[in-house]
């Protein structure tokens, strides 16, 4: 039987699901990404060697493992592309499938995204500027983007054609090669009945045609029609679902309408990757020992302090896709066990508390009452983690402190230590799991 793992962010992104998907890589058969988009940014440190994804799976670092982009990502071609260039320079051929039903971030909705958060002026959502949230609501509608499957096709010049007649108004106010017309009347615009605007739209049209005609090249080796045979395939013996952003980042369960626009939820790996709730053995959430967001929304336990910078600067806490500095603040017992619920993760996994390494308290959030937040203190344990094998290498401070989450959430699968594969201790009874299920984990 294969045995169907969905990895998920439990916190506001950022957990460290690159480095736990790549872990854990080495031992499966497929990495499959089923949400988000090039607004995810996935860092995988592999003996000093950094690389950091936005649309590729995390487990391009190994031959034998198939790397499939779901129908539920949101995929920019050009950067894909690149992406795909940078890892054969240096030396990795990614063994990648893309599902053809995945829609496409085109250059409209980047400046879709970037125009509107201009307009909300304070009330922006602070997004990575992406296009993602555009390409999202253009999946929506039904009418206004392209997929995967088009680029490939040969009337792609009547498809853009099709969505450039509805999107006209759109891209006047926001894109810089029609700015121009602003001053003509809406009806003038939708109708193109601007001799000007005509001659410009056609022009567009053939520019956009040859540049996605160029790109549906460049992945058509790519491109997999049968997803779904290889994810049903029985000889796999270990599939591992990577989700993209954090559950409190969810659309609709997350801390709207600072959010993102898809799911990052477990639920989302079903519809992502197109495979039923049956299928997946296990969630494991991944946190971090304490928590960062990056963009704008409500923070309940974020420090606006030395404390917060000491964080940001021990725990390198810049974003991987915009470098913006990420907000730091202690970790929510709250929040994450509604996370729990939201997901029904079975297992978690901890990263970064050799960030805290040198504190000499550690807090976390255990109730709100009034506008006050209550806290649980442990004291620090002073000493360095990470070089940490196992569980019983770990300082008593640290075992308290990890203790008392695994009582309050779930049972801890791996705690890591540092960015390198190699500093990272799975648990014993995550072992004993994935040994009924014939996977054996060696540690490098
Ligand atoms: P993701 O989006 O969830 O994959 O996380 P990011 O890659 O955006 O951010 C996590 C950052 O923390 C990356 O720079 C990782 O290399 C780093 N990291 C991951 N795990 C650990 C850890 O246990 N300790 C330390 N110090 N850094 C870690
Ligand atoms: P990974 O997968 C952290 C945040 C943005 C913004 C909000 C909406 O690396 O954990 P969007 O561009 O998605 O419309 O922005 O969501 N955001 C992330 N924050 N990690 C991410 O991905 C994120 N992806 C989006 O900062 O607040
Ligand atoms: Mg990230």
């Amino acid at each position: 039987m294969t045995y169907v793992l969905s990895l998920v962010g439990g916190q506001f992104g950022d957990e460290g699901k690159g480095k736990i998907t790549d872990l854990l890589a080495r031992y499966a058969d497929i990495v499959a990404r089923s949400s988000g988009g090039n607004n995810a940014g996935h860092t995988i440190i592999k003996k000093g060697v950094k690389y950091a994804l936005h649309l590729l799976p995390s487990g391009v670092l190994y031959k034998h493992t198939t790397n499939i982009i779901g129908a539920g990502v949101k995929i920019d071609p050009f950067v894909l592309i690149k992406e795909i260039e940078e890892l054969k320079a240096s030396g990795i051929t990614p063994n990648l499938k893309i599902a053809p039903n995945a829609h496409l971030i085109t250059e409209w909705h980047r400046y879709f995204d970037k125009g509107s958060e201009k307009k909300l002026g304070d009330k922006k959502i602070g997004t990575t500027g992406r296009g993602v949230g555009p390409c999202a609501e253009s999946s929506a509608n039904r009418k206004t983007t392209l997929r995967v499957c088009d680029i490939t096709s040969i009337n792609l010049d009547s498809v853009i054609d099709g969505i450039v007649g509805l999107i006209l108004p759109k891209l006047v106010e926001f894109h810089p090669y029609f700015q121009r017309f602003q001053h003509l009347p809406l009806k003038v615009i939708i109708d193109k009945g601007d001799p000007e605007l005509a001659d410009e739209v056609s022009r567009y049209i053939k520019e956009m045609t040859k540049i996605y005609f160029e790109a549906g090249n460049q992945l058509k080796d790519y491109i997999c029609k049968d997803i779904a045979g290889i994810l049903n395939d029985k000889k796999h013996r270990f599939i591992l679902g990577e989700g993209a952003q954090g559950t409190m980042l969810d659309p609709l369960y997350g801390t709207f309408p600072d959010v993102t626009s898809t799911h990052p939820i477990s639920g989302s790996m079903c519809t992502g990757l197109g495979i039923g709730p049956t299928m997946i053995n296990d969630t494991l959430g991944i946190f971090k020992a304490y928590e960062t967001r990056v963009g704008e929304g409500v923070f309940p336990t974020e420090l606006l302090n030395g404390t917060g910078e000491k964080l940001r600067e021990i725990g390198n806490e810049f974003g991987t896709t915009t470098g913006r500095p990420r907000r730091c603040g202690w970790f929510n017992l709250c929040e994450a066990k509604y996370v729990v619920q939201i997901n029904s993760m079975t297992w978690i996994a901890m990263t970064k508390p050799d960030v805290f390494d040198d504190f000499d308290e550690i807090n976390v959030a255990v109730g709100f009452t009034n506008d006050k937040t209550h806290f649980r203190t442990f004291r620090g344990w002073k000493t360095d983690t990470t070089g940490c094998k196992s569980w019983d290498e770990l300082p008593n401070e640290a075992k308290d402190y990890f203790s008392f989450l695994e009582k309050e959430l779930c049972p801890i699968a791996i705690i890591s230590v540092g960015p390198e594969r190699d500093q990272t201790i799975v648990m014993p009874g995550f072992r004993e799991h994935l040994k009924k299920h014939d996977i054996e984990i060696e540690m490098e």
